[in-house]
């Protein structure tokens, strides 16, 4: 099948068309003055202790007074009765729900606000994304899908110049890498740890140039990177919310309490503070918080009168003019002084606010909810990849009405700060799991409209959701059925599928080493009743690039019986690529050996927990919560110290079953066709009976002479070295020795020597560090009875329907061993690879690539944009240090790319598509002194419309 597709117009044709664009109007300084920027703002959460829908209406006020809706349309009216008057808003999840509310004469009203420059978007994403522990991949989609409305809706005056992080709890370079490949003149956040902070106070270094890449030639991923003042609260005594309880200014001469002198005088000395800490005669200050503005007027009015009265003493020579500004009237002002900047190349990781307080705990909070975020990604990746291989017909077909936009929503939101990040109340936590469950739901039906397209077979297909733990009521309970595999990846993948089964012996066609082995005691005591196979049939598939095969599966009545189990454990457990032994006394792994290399490392793991501080010690009354990890002691305790094993052996696979405790197990599994170890562990329900809350780990204890140093992601893109009980740009003074040294890890991390390297590669979002020479830990689940006075006022304590004990989750980890050299090259390729999608009864085989794309090259988006153009990302995923082979720049033909589509023009954009690539210009900035050490370019992210 052939899909033409036609190009519209995609340029302006003839004349420029101008724009009275925001900067424009952005209100006179003075340049022998110190000029104060105010700017009034509201931080609207995408939901955190109530929904991201009782925060638009202000339903449940009883758990928080927040009302979004009202917010907006009490700022609209006080922005158009004093034209001075500025507010920036944020969070396009929120307005796009207003405005579709509006009528046509308000929606007027509001482009005319915003062509004027009096209302301003900022940052302009769907939400303002956690930065710990989100994908790279699912921050640029909700970053794309809020920007769009944003272009579309109010043209170029509503493209956000400045990115706002003012809440994030720690700031990753990745995300100032994309936000300056997304057009962003500079950023703004609020957060960072206090000890960097008085430093940088002193220095005058709270304004700085972020150099986010240590691939991309300058000043490709330079950001220019603001830390606001306050947090992004307003200065103290300046709050004038209707939440707040600050005096308003009483400036009739002729009443009681008139306070104009003290309020200007009070004002003056902040603003004279403020500038003793920052580099130039500009200074911004943050007027609103969470919520506010819903009584626009109490804000206005007082601000009217500051501003006047402020500036009214400038007649008596003071030297201080104060004005309603934006971040980015404010970021033109600094680089019109054409200063130059310190530079920073590492991150904002970990964030403390106190010497006992590293907000460290959230990178592993409530870890199913990151596991289905994840998983959620790469579904909605599969859907938009076949919405755009199947056609119309995927949105309309044979299954019924389909689409990716629900998805799209459910994940945009997900991302947000209080989302995936863990630290949200329950029940808004479920909330965002009944989307992304909903989502899936319409993308199913898509898929399988696009499908049915593509192969002529509109038999139905179930969606086995529930491989983790062994259950598909399909499978189960089939005597005969097709599988079907989508390959979401641009680039041929084998992998091993795991099937829950209820027969003892199977014909899969094509497959190789197929195995049956016996479902574990821990599978069966996750899955509880939702399931009743008894077996597992395990094969190898393959499938195409952006495509798929499918495997008919048969019952053989007569066949062999399943592997059965062993009680004694192995030495050694090996395939063609990897041995690994155990310690025949203790059960736990002693060794790792990569056989085509020849090398071999001592590896013990096991499993343990931190006692969970309960805020009552003599240091600090900190407790460990949603946000903050703070153990009680830096020597977690061992779960135990043997393991009872079982093991089974069948040429598909190899696995050892480790037994800790009734709530901690594992699955060592060596696939015979597999490069990487899988440790598959199950944790909880985590005991609580004896009133300790738990932080579960598990650790590594290898013979890699690590001398400190590790190696995590940055959201699941580039890599930053990381070295215990040090910062790279303070001398840190070391409070917390564990909590302290933890850093996000979002898809790997690895330790290595001169000879060794050891990758781990995670199944989703999780904390680690490496305290000890040779040691690197991960957190896997935490299971906490305080809440961290940091606002969710819950516990962590998650429990289920299904687990009302307390929740039990399993996930698993990929363990590689290479030379360091080559590491890359192997561990890349597994951090990418995404559960491919099983689907049922279909026949043929489909790809929608006619080749292979290069190792270097990931496809990272292919999305349906408009009715005749598709949105492709392709991405170099090699930073230039990593690989002598797969580093070195890579030449794509777009043309003889699709199998399916016919590429009739191309136009290039930026990262976030909301800006044609030739028409990006950003500000540039000149680092303080000289420049950090260059490296050749890469081709970066190159964003295409067929
Ligand atoms: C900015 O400073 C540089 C030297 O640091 C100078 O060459 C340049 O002319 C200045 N630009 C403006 C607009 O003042
Ligand atoms: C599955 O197999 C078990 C054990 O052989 C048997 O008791 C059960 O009835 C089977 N269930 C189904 C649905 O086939
Ligand atoms: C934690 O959850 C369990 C199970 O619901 C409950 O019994 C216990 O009281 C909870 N503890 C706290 C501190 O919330
Ligand atoms: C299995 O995976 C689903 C996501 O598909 C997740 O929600 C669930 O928590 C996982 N189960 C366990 C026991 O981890
Ligand atoms: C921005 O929106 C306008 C109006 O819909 C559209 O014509 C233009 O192509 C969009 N720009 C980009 C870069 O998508
Ligand atoms: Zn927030």
């Amino acid at each position: 099948m052939s899909l033409q597709l036609t190009v519209v117009s995609l340029f302006l044709l003839g004349g420029v068309l101008t724009f009275p664009l925001g900067q424009e109007s952005c209100h006179p300084t003075k340049p022998d003055m110190l000029n104060v920027h105010l700017v009034p703002h509201t931080h609207d959460d995408v939901g955190w202790l109530k929904t991201v829908d009782q925060y638009f209406y202000g339903d449940r006020n009883d758990i928080q007074h927040a009302g979004v809706q009202y917010i907006l349309d009490s700022v609209v009216d006080q922005l158009l009765k004093n034209p001075d008057r500025r507010f920036i808003y944020v969070e396009t999840a929120f307005f796009y729900r207003w405005w579709r509310q509006q009528s046509s004469s308000m929606q007027q009203t509001v482009k005319q606000l915003v062509n004027e420059g009096r209302l301003e978007f900022v940052n302009g994403g769907w939400c303002m994304s956690d930065e710990a522990t989100t994908h790279y991949s699912a921050v640029i989609d909700q970053m794309t899908m809020g920007l769009r409305f944003l272009n579309e809706t109010f043209g170029p005056c509503g493209r956000p110049r400045v990115a706002w992080h003012i809440d994030p709890f720690g700031h990753a370079r990745e995300h100032a890498s994309m936000f300056a490949q997304m057009g962003y003149d500079g950023f703004f956040f609020g957060r960072l740890d206090y000890q960097d902070r008085a430093r940088r106070m002193m220095y005058r270094e709270q304004e700085l140039l972020w150099r986010a890449s240590d691939s991309l030639t300058p000043p490709m991923a330079d950001l220019f990177t603001g830390i606001l003042p306050n947090g992004y609260n307003p200065p103290e005594g300046f709050c004038w919310d209707q939440s707040c309880d600050d005096a308003p200014i009483r400036d009739d001469p002729d009443l009681e309490d008139y306070n104009v002198d003290d309020v200007v005088k009070r004002f003056l000395a902040i603003a004279e503070g403020q500038s003793a800490v920052y580099k130039t005669n500009h200074i911004i200050m943050t007027m609103g918080s969470d919520f506010q503005y819903e009584n626009a007027n109490l804000w206005y009015k007082n601000l009217d009168k500051l501003i006047h009265y402020v500036n009214a003493q400038q007649a008596n020579g003071i030297k201080v003019n104060v004005l309603y500004s934006t971040p980015s009237c404010y970021l033109q002002e600094l680089h019109r002084t054409n200063l130059t900047w310190a530079l920073k190349n590492d991150d904002f990781f970990p964030y403390a606010d106190d010497a006992h307080d590293f907000w460290t705990g959230y990178f592993t909070s409530r870890p199913a909810l990151k596991r289905y975020e994840r998983i959620s990604n790469s579904n909605l990746q599969m859907c938009n990849q076949l919405e755009v291989l199947g056609g119309p017909v995927s949105r309309r077909g044979p299954f019924g009405v389909g689409d990716s936009k629900t998805m799209k929503e459910a994940m945009a939101v997900a991302q947000h700060h209080d989302a995936v990040s863990g630290t949200e109340k329950q029940h808004v936590a479920n909330d965002y799991a009944r989307r992304l469950a909903n989502g899936w739901q319409h993308c199913q039906v898509l898929v399988s409209n696009s499908l049915a397209g593509l192969s002529g077979s509109t038999a139905e297909r179930i969606y086995c959701d529930n491989l983790n733990i062994s259950v598909c009521p399909l499978t189960e309970s089939s005597k005969k059925f097709s599988v079907n595999v989508y390959n979401p990846l641009a680039r041929p993948v084998t992998w091993p599928v795991r099937l829950p089964v209820n027969g003892t012996a199977y014909v899969v066609s094509d497959a190789n080493g197929k195995s049956v082995v016996p479902v574990s005691p821990a599978t069966r005591e996750v899955r509880r009743s939702r399931g009743f196979a008894v077996n597992e049939l395990v094969f190898q598939v393959q499938a195409p690039p952006l495509g798929y095969t499918t495997y008919s599966v048969s019952l053989l009545q007569n066949g062999p019986p399943p592997a059965s189990t062993q009680h004694h454990t192995p030495t050694a457990i090996k395939n063609k690529f990897l041995q690994v032994t155990f310690d025949p006394d203790t059960g736990l792994l002693s060794s790792l050996s990569n056989l085509e290399t020849k090398q071999t490392i001592k590896l013990t793991q096991n499993f343990y927990w931190y006692n969970a501080s309960d805020g009552n010690n003599v240091e600090s009354i900190q407790p460990s919560g949603a946000y903050i990890f703070r153990p009680n002691s830096s020597t977690p305790f061992v779960i135990s110290k043997t393991a009872k094993t079982e093991s089974i052996q069948t040429p598909a696979v190899q696995e050892v079953r480790q037994w800790f405790s009734p709530w901690v197990s594992q699955v060592v599994r060596l696939y015979a066709d597999s490069r990487a170890l899988e440790l598959e562990w199950t944790v909880g329900p985590v005991p609580i009976d004896d009133d300790l809350g738990k932080e579960v780990i598990t650790r590594l204890d290898t013979s890699i002479q690590t001398a400190q140093y590790f190696y995590t992601d940055s959201n699941g893109r580039e890599v930053l070295q990381r070295k215990t009980d040090f910062r790279p740009t303070w001398n840190l003074k070391q409070s917390e020795p564990i909590a302290g040294n933890y850093y996000p890890i979002n898809s790997r991390a690895f330790i290595k020597d001169d000879d060794d390297q050891l990758t781990v590669v995670t199944d989703r979002s999780q904390g680690g560090g490496s305290i000890n020479n040779g040691s690197l830990e991960i957190m896997l689940h935490r299971r906490l009875l305080y809440d961290d006075v940091r606002g969710v006022a819950e516990p962590l304590n998650e429990t289920s329907g299904i687990f009302p004990k307390g929740l039990v989750v399993r996930g698993r980890l990929l363990l590689s061993l290479d030379r360091p050299a080559s590491a890359a090259d192997a561990h890349r390729p597994l951090a990418q690879e995404k559960e491919p999608g099983e689907i049922f009864l279909l026949h043929a085989i489909f790809s929608g690539l006619q080749a292979a794309l290069p190792p270097a090259v990931h496809l990272l988006t292919l999305s349906q944009w408009d009715k005749d153009s598709v949105l492709l990302r392709l991405e170099h995923q090699f930073q230039s240090w990593e690989s002598k082979v797969n580093s070195q720049p890579v030449t794509v033909n777009l043309q003889k790319l699709f199998t399916t589509l016919d590429v009739l023009g191309v136009s290039e954009l930026n990262l976030s598509a909301n800006q044609w690539k030739d028409e990006m210009k950003r500000f540039s900035w000149t680092p303080e002194s000289g420049t950090a050490h260059l490296h050749l370019s890469v081709p970066s992210l190159q964003h295409i419309r067929t």
